[in-house]
Order: structure tokens, then sequence, then C-alpha cells
């Protein structure tokens, strides 16, 4: 492939690969994004090649693995364009059926499309799916409809107009204007306005810059930026590469972890095919303009995802947090300038430049404009990536595009933010999601992280587990994070474990507010978060543990027991075979009791005993009844035949 050399023969080139398509021709998109590989997605694609080339279609059909579609709950999915049906969970014994019946006969297979649960009608397209159709996917949409490993599918979508638009369009005062009217604010953090970082970095006298894409994400749970780098690398080089120009750096790096192999083989690929076709290196499309960009591997520390700990990493020290006397856009990586921003936010530029800062600003709130990208998981029937528009509600979010709470259960809180992020209660469900709404209601929007809880969780426990990630990730720099947040898990743990006292909520507010005046960096600044935002919302939780020995959701093990209610127990032994502790006395037809020495509280009697017995109890606070005497112990069975 021959260098691209100005935006005429990229134009020209584009309607090249655009005349070879043929936009009638039967194509199998297939989900290859990780969730979807994790559910077997690379099987049913060597089922889908072997079938087509057994079918002889070979010529006839394209097959293309695109990145994440975002229904990560139902993959793996397939969706064959152009009629856009789409079917879920699809195995590879599907396969021959799918060739036979849909790309040769033309027939839809009922039994592989989504079934709406509230009208139980079978939906075809995947765009009319409710947890697609409640959606805004700016940034996420293409994702579903490009081979990664392309640069052609980019290509055709668009991909590097705005690169030649800003080259030889618009001067670089132009373009951190449009960014600035755009009011793109990070969405990595704390949302600082990308085009004001910007600025501050482009007005710095220094002649070396820097600018860099965070896709270190660490959160537990979250996982967008790494779809979008796997699904989609080209934007975020496309976008990387504006935000060099404006600022006039000739240097970039991607900072990703190594446990996302394949988001880093992909942009690698995306590099390697940009150099080559002259939309990264020397003489940019012929512009003039230089820039090169590295991959950096980081080993997978938390920390290192903060913007000082990450810069320090990619010099090849420690990742370690340092004091922001001087902020790194003026003074960052080997103390240049340096702009780092977030995947998610480098996509967004190419749409910006394209589309224009006016049209950006019309989805959104006043204080945050555009689209975010939540990866919404936990107790939530539809896990997945979803992308709405800024002031969606949360309820929205939920109930329509996450399809509400598995089992029947009752939603309890929202966790939003990462792990130094909040829980957010039910009666704040109509809350727009924006980063100045969610900061207010004690959570923050951090990078996207969107966990669901029902009735069985416990927020207690819920803070503890935070603070145990953060405590172990903390890198040790500074006393008030180190010491501190070790001093809160402490109590937290004993809380939970039935061993809270009375003045610990005080303690822990106090730790709280030293961490969040005296730790170095945003970690442990913002550690205090989990507790301080469940204390506020499920404050009668914390007292219930400490006073009454009392857990509320039956969650905290120490708090709990089981026991078998003599008068529903059928003596099935169900439960007692299944008992791995063999904590289970009892017969057929002699009523089981729970030896409470050998209980190890897992729980398995509960979830084994047959909904109609209904026997096996969990209790919290209160003791367990004592058993039947042993001539009380056997069960009066009907007999079946008169
Ligand atoms: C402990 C910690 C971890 C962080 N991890 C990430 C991360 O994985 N990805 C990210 O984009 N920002 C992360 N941030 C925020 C970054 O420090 C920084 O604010 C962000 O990358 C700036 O980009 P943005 O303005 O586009 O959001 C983290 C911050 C802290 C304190």
């Amino acid at each position: 492939m021959p260098r691209i050399e100005s935006p005429a023969e990229l134009e020209a080139f584009r309607n090249e690969i655009l005349s070879k398509r043929d936009p009638n021709k039967p194509c199998i998109t297939l989900c290859s994004g990780s969730a979807c590989h994790a559910s077997g997605s690379r099987d049913v694609a060597r089922a889908i090649e072997e079938e087509i080339d057994k079918q002889g279609l070979s010529q006839d059909v394209e097959i293309r693995k695109t990145g994440c579609h975002g229904f990560c709950e139902r993959g793996p999915i397939i969706v064959i364009q152009p009629e856009e049906i789409c079917y879920l969970q699809i195995q590879p014994e599907d396969v021959p059926e799918i060739v036979s019946e849909t790309i040769k006969g033309k027939k839809v297979i009922d039994r592989l499309l989504y079934t709406d649960p509230a009208t139980q009608e079978k939906i075809v397209h995947e765009s009319e799916i409710p947890f697609y159709k409640n959606q805004e996917r700016l940034v996420f949409g293409s994702n579903g409809n490009i081979d990664p490993k392309s640069i052609d599918d980019y290509l055709a979508i668009g991909g590097y107009s705005a690169l030649a638009k800003v080259l030889f369009d618009m001067t670089s005062e132009e373009v951190l204007e449009e960014v600035k009217k755009a009011n793109l604010r990070g969405r990595g953090g704390g949302g600082f306005p990308a085009g004001r970082k910007w600025e501050g970095s482009r007005n710095a006298p220094e002649e070396i810059k820097y600018v860099i894409v965070n896709a270190d994400e660490g959160d537990p749970g979250a996982y967008m930026d790494r779809s979008l780098l796997e699904g989609n690398p080209h934007s975020i080089l496309e976008g990387l590469t504006i935000g060099a120009y404006a600022i006039g750096s000739h240097e970039g790096y991607i900072y990703v972890r190594q446990e996302y192999p394949l988001a880093v083989e992909n942009v690698n690929i995306a590099i390697q095919k940009a150099e080559e076709y002259g939309f990264l290196g020397e003489n940019i499309l012929g512009s003039g303009f230089d820039f090169v960009v590295k991959v950096h591997q980081g080993a997978g520390a938390f920390v290192c995802g903060e913007s000082t700990a990450l810069m320090t990493s990619l010099e090849g020290r420690a990742g370690e947090p340092r004091p922001k006397y001087i902020r790194s856009n003026i003074k960052g990586l080997w103390e240049k300038p340096s702009v780092l921003n977030n995947v998610e936010t480098w996509a967004n530029v190419p749409l910006i430049i394209n589309k224009g800062a006016d049209w950006f600003t019309r989805f959104g709130t006043e204080g945050s404009k555009g689209t975010k990208i939540f990866s919404l998981v936990g107790k939530i029937i539809n896990t997945g990536l979803v992308e709405v528009p800024m002031g969606t509600t949360l309820r929205d979010i939920i109930d329509n595009i996450g399809g509400g709470i598995p089992g029947g259960k009752k939603f309890k809180a929202v966790q939003t933010g990462g792990p130094s992020g909040g829980c957010i209660p039910e009666r704040l469900l109509d809350l727009p999601v924006g980063f100045d709404e969610l900061t207010q209601a004690g959570s923050m929007m951090g990078s996207g992280g969107m966990i669901i809880m029902d009735e069985d969780t416990c927020m207690v426990d819920v803070a503890r587990y935070f603070l145990e990630f953060l405590t172990d990730e903390s890198c040790g720099k500074c006393v008030p994070c180190r010491e501190g947040m070790r001093q809160m898990l402490k109590i937290l743990t004993n809380i939970t474990q039935g061993k809270g006292k009375e003045g610990d909520i005080e303690l822990l507010e106090e730790l709280s507010e030293l961490a969040k005046e005296a730790a170095l960096c945003a970690l442990g600044k913002s550690a205090p978060n989990p507790f301080l935002s469940t204390l506020q919302y499920f404050r009668e939780e914390y007292e219930a543990h400490i006073r009454e020995k009392r857990c509320p959701a039956l969650s905290c093990k120490e708090l709990i027991s089981f026991y078998i209610d003599p008068s529903r127990c059928q003596a099935c032994m169900i439960c007692a075979r299944k008992c791995p502790a063999e904590a289970i006395d009892g017969g057929k037809n002699k009523i089981h009791i729970i030896d409470q020495e050998k209980c190890t509280k897992c729980g398995t009697c509960f979830e084994a005993c047959p909904p109609k017995f209904n026997a096996v109890k969990k209790i919290s606070g209160e003791p367990v009844p004592g058993p039947v005497p042993e001539e009380e112990r056997t069960v009066a069975r009907k007999s079946k035949k008169k």
C-alpha cells in the first residue's frame, strides 16, 4: 500500500474501498471483544468459517470479526448485514442452520432472536432491542461494524477525515477552540475540560511536548476503555494525533495494561497500519506534520492510572504519584508539558472535529456535554457496555437499558465512579448522570463503572470490599493512605464480623477527613468515598451491625446463621447431601437439623432447599431456635396410593 499523501488521495482511496464493497453482499459480523471471547466467540468464528467454506459460499459472504457490541450478557452475538438480523448466545452447533436458513434461505431463525421479556415478542434487528434502542452510541457504535485489525474498515466509515480536516483546513488554534467550545470534559477521572488542559500545554514555552492515552483502566467491573481500544483503535489514534497537532506535540504514548492482550495487539496493528498509510510518522498526509506513537504496557497497578504515577511509570521508574505543585500539562513526562487524556476522551475528538462543537453540545446537560459509556455490571439483567447522553437518569439506564434487577429482587444501590466512587440509593434514581450531579450525590463519574446492587447486598461490606481493594493497591508512598486506610479497613472488617463497637463510626469519619486532607494523590483522597457515601445513605446498616450484631441484608457471614424450620422440612435429604461440611443431620422421614458448630455458612443448603418447601432459614441478630426433640423428628408423609 503506497502512502496517502493528501486529502484528495485519502478521498480517492476511500472511494476505491467503497466501490469494491457490495452493500448487498451478506456480511456476518461476529462480536470478538474480550467478553464474547470468554463466552466462546472464537469457536463460533471457526464454525462459521468452516461452514461457509463447506457450503461453497466463500466468495458470496463476508465474515467480519468486530469489536465488542456491548450486549455482553448475551454473547456470542452475530449480526447479519445488510438485514441487521441479530442472533444472540450463538453456539457452534447453531452455525450450519444459520448458514442454510438465514444466509442462503433468507429466513429468520426465531429461537436465536432476542425475546422481549415484557411482551414475549421476538426482535429481529439489533437496533430495536431495548438494550440498544435506548442508547445513543456516538463513540461506541462503530465497534460492532468494523474489524479493528482492518484500517480499510475504519476508512470506509469516514476514518481519518477529521485528521485530514485539521491538518489542511484548520489552524491548531482553531482545533483548540473547537474542543473548548464543545466543552469536552475528561472521561477518565474528575471531568476536567480537555480544551483547557490542552491550552496549558500549547502555551507552555518548551519545544518538546507529549500527548498520552490513559488506557490503564483498573476499576473492578469496568471495561469500556479496554473495549474501545480493542474494537476501534484507529479512532483513538486519530483523536490523539489531532490533539498532538493542536498543542504542537510530535510524540505520543498509549499507556495500556498488559492484562489487556487484545487491546495491546489491536492497537499495535493499528499503529503499524497507520504508519504504512501515512496517518502517523513523518509528513502525515503530506502536511509536513510529524507525529509518532509508542505503546507502553503497564504491569497492572491501579495507582498507575493516576496521572503522575502513570508518567513516572512511563519514565521507567516505579509507578508512584508525585505532588502536583505544577500540573502535568505544564511539567509532566520527563518534566515536559504533557496532555494525558482517557481513551474515551480521545475517541470523542474526531467526532467533534467532523461534526462540530455545536452538534456535540446538543447532547448532554448544561455542565456535561456529549455522551458517556458505562459498564453496567452487578445485579442487573443486561450486563454490558452502554452509551447514553449525559443527563440520562440512573433509572433509565438501570430499568430501560439494563432491564432491571434479576430474580425479582429489589434494587438497593448503584455504585458509580470506580472503587473510590460512591453508592447511590433508590431515592436518587431519578438523578441525571453528569459530572457535577454525581459529585453532589457523594459519588463521582470516574471512568464509568456502574455496579448495581440488590437487597441482598450489605452496604457495610461493600465499603469494606472497596477499601480492601484500595488498601491493596495503595503504593504506600504517603502515610495517610498507607496507614490510614489499613486502619479503616481493620475497623470496617471488625464491624462486618460483629466486633464493631460504639465510636467506630466516628473514628472512621475522622480517618476519612484525614485521608481527604492529607493523602498525596486522589487514590488516598477519594478512598473514604465508599465508606462516606454508604454511611450517608445507609447509616442504619452500620448501626445494626455495631449495636445489634445484625446484618440487615443477611450477607455478613459472621453475623448470620442457617437453621431448618421443622414445620416445613420434608426430610428430602437434598440439603444434607449437598452440604460440603456434612453439617446436616437427618434421614429419610427424619427432620433435618444443622449442626451450628460444623456449619461454615456457605449457604448451599439455603439454595438447595426446593422453593416449595422453603425450609432452610437465614437469620441474623437473633438466636437460632433450639433443635427439635429426637422423638418429634419423624415426618408424617401422605401415602401416594389410597
Ligand atoms: C488511583 C487512580 C487511578 C486512575 N485510573 C485511571 C484510569 O485507569 N484511566 C483514566 O483514564 N484515568 C484514571 N485516573 C484519572 C487520571 O489521573 C487522569 O485524571 C485522567 O487520565 C485524565 O484524563 P481525562 O481528563 O481525559 O479524564 C485515575 C486516577 C487515580 C487517582
